[in-house]
């Protein structure tokens, strides 16, 4: 059966257009493989804690604590979800030229030595293997292309991110120009669903 792991990461709730477009993008995957298997974060709803004194050696370390061993039991939860997936697929609003701070954190629950990456005497290795990764970037301005193309953090970052535990099929989708106006958002809209449309049908 296939896995699909969700992972959305806006604080925009209705106005979301991540949140829509994963929901279509979903829709999608679900549409070619009706018997999917699917699990949801909503990290702008029910954020992954942030890393803190309090908490660290829950992810590196020997958790001794209360809050130490409640944030080993979550990110071990976490990492058992992104191993068992196929499709990851993700909602990411580009916030001030990067990710969102909930989504940092749950890079920040899965990347775990031994379990996703190991460090060898040729440098760090991905763990993950065969998974795809479904990327929807939504930025209120104009970065695959253009001036505003080398300050976009947020793209290279989260290839460097999935990389790094061996995701390296990572298809990136967006919508661009979403703080131009109406008609902007509505034509970025919908070129990324006829994008996501030809995604989907496959992907599953
Ligand atoms: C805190 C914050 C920071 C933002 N920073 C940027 C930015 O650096 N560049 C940009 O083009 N848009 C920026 N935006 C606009 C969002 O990328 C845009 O509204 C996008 O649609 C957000 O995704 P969402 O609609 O799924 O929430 C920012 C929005 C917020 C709320």
């Amino acid at each position: 059966m296939t896995n699909i792991l969700v992972i959305e990461s806006s604080a925009g709730g209705d106005a979301s257009v991540t949140k829509l477009l994963v929901g279509e993008a979903l829709a999608g995957l679900l549409a070619a493989n009706p018997a999917a298997n699917v699990t949801r974060h909503d990290l702008g709803l029910n954020p992954v804690p942030h890393v803190t004194a309090e908490n660290l050696a829950g992810l590196r370390g020997e958790p001794v604590t209360a809050a130490e061993k409640a944030t080993r039991a979550l990110s071990d939860k976490l990492v058992a979800e992104l191993k068992a997936a196929d499709v990851i697929l993700v909602g990411a609003p580009m916030y001030n030229f990067g990710v969102s701070t909930v989504l940092r954190s749950w890079f920040d629950h899965v990347l775990r030595a031994g379990l996703t990456f190991t460090y060898s005497e040729a440098g760090p290795k991905g763990l993950l293997e065969g998974k795809h990764a479904i990327v929807i970037e939504a930025r209120g301005g104009l970065y695959s292309e253009g001036p505003a193309k080398e300050i976009d953090f947020q793209e290279p970052y989260l290839r460097q991110l999935f990389g790094f535990i061996g995701v390296t099929d990572v298809t990136f989708v967006h919508a661009e120009k979403i703080g131009y106006g109406p008609d902007a958002r509505a034509a970025a809209i919908d070129g990324a669903k006829a994008t996501l449309a030809a995604i989907t049908a496959v992907a599953a």
